[in-house]
């Protein structure tokens, strides 16, 4: 009885989803007949998983995916509440025949850093590879369970050598993806990482680990289009968001941030090497005691563009660099020489920032000889100091901007 009623309820909330994809327009081909299909259940139970946070459940859980990916119907794959279901690296594989949601109601957990991790497979915990129509929801926990990493790290200690650690969950050439209602917590690194995807929706996830873990970022977006974010709260020991060469249209909508490194875009060409990054909208953030604000960091000797980029609405509480365009990013062990190549960094609007900054630096433009940022403007922006004598200042160098309404602390070099 209890499981019909869970076969009725996926049912219904399945009807939802593709009503709703087809109020937004997302999956094409979506139609009448698609919508009077009846949705099929997998319940990983059924796939022989244990549930129990001790017996290893990878293969049921692939088993079940494998089972659901091939069905004609559309598939809801169930990982039920109240329970954990240790996993290790698993890759769920498409394109399936029909659409999938993978429920998650219970908790995945990772094992623990140790011998269940092999090199082959210590990049990615969970992988999504060439899904289209794929949801993943459930309003349950993902569990990278990433403290021995994180004391294994050669950010903790320079004892330890630098490795690769697994990003929890990455989502690679997935196409109307939707990521909605979970909680990601303590992953070994990268929370979780879009790449090469496109019309991706990620709405109301929790984001949590300790300030203190090394490179744990909450969400990474690289080479993927038609993204939107929103309703989020990232708590990590790195980037709230990170958006990488070849974004394209971005919208980030109502988040908050921090602890962490704040939400940047960049870094971007490293090594030389050629990025774009263009149509990004950060609109309606809150950080609390982060390093960065609203940050594009790119390296000297790059080529590219970062471009049409907004940060708007955004209060910053104790926030180290408020507002920082930096074209001399150098996260290197030497310094980086001096080099005339830059990506070209334009059309950046920050508007209606305000709040506390926790340094003196509360503005920092610091643009390239070779290819100085320009279009730059920044409007309504207040930042203040809060436990720090003095008054908050901003520092440019090659940047071309200008302001409108109140900008304070005032612009250093104006122009316009
Ligand atoms: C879905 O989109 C593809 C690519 O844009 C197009 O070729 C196809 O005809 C569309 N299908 C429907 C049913 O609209
Ligand atoms: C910019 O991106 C948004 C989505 O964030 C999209 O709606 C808009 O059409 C894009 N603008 C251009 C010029 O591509």
């Amino acid at each position: 009885m209890a499981s019909n009623v869970c076969v009725f309820c996926a049912t219904l909330l399945l009807s939802f989803f593709l009503f709703g994809v087809v109020v937004d327009g997302d999956i094409n081909g979506t139609t009448r007949r698609d919508r009077s299909l009846e949705s099929k259940v997998f319940d990983v139970h059924r796939y022989g998983a244990h549930g129990d946070g001790r017996h290893d459940d990878t293969k049921a859980l692939a088993k079940a995916w494998a089972e659901a990916c091939s069905s004609l119907q559309p598939a809801i794959v169930i990982i039920p509440k109240g329970r954990r279901y240790l996993t290790k690296h698993v890759t769920f594989s498409g394109p399936c025949r029909s659409s999938i949601m993978l429920m998650i109601e219970g908790t995945l957990m990772a094992p623990p850093q140790g011998s269940h991790w092999s090199k082959k497979t210590n990049r990615h915990w969970i992988l999504f590879n060439g899904v289209i129509g794929l949801t993943v929801t459930g309003g349950g926990t993902v569990d990278g369970n990433g403290r021995l990493w994180w004391q294994k790290s050669c950010k903790t200690s320079s004892r330890f050598p630098c490795k690769q650690a697994p990003t929890a969950l990455t989502f690679y050439s997935c196409k109307n993806l939707r990521l909605e209602n979970l909680e990601l917590m303590n992953s070994q690194q990268i929370h979780m990482s879009v790449e090469d995807c496109s019309h991706v929706k990620i709405v109301r996830l929790s984001i949590t680990a300790p300030g203190t873990s090394p490179n744990t970022d909450g969400i990474h977006i690289t080479r993927s289009r038609h993204v939107h974010v929103t309703d989020c709260t990232i708590k990590t020991g790195d980037d709230c968001i990170s958006i990488e060469d070849r974004t394209q249209n971005l919208h980030v909508k109502n988040i908050v941030c921090g602890p962490g490194h704040g939400i940047s875009i960049g870094s971007l060409g490293d090594h030389g090497s050629e990025a774009h990054v263009n149509n990004v909208t950060v609109d309606g953030v809150v950080l609390h005691g982060t390093t960065n604000g609203a940050r594009i960091k790119t390296w000297q000797g790059g080529r590219g563009y970062a471009k049409n980029i907004v940060f708007q609405n955004m209060i910053m509480d104790m926030v180290w660099n408020p507002i920082v365009i930096d074209q001399n990013y150098c996260d290197s062990a030497t310094p980086c020489k001096k080099q005339k190549s830059a990506v070209e960094v334009s059309n950046v609007l920050f508007k209606n920032i305000r709040g506390t900054s926790a340094s003196k630096e509360a503005i920092k433009l610091s643009c390239s000889a070779g290819v100085p940022c320009h279009g730059i403007a920044l409007e309504n922006v207040k930042l203040t100091l809060k436990d720090v004598s003095g008054v908050a200042k901003s520092t440019c160098e090659n940047a071309i901007w200008r302001k409108s309404g109140t900008v304070d602390p005032h612009p250093c070099t104006l122009s316009n």
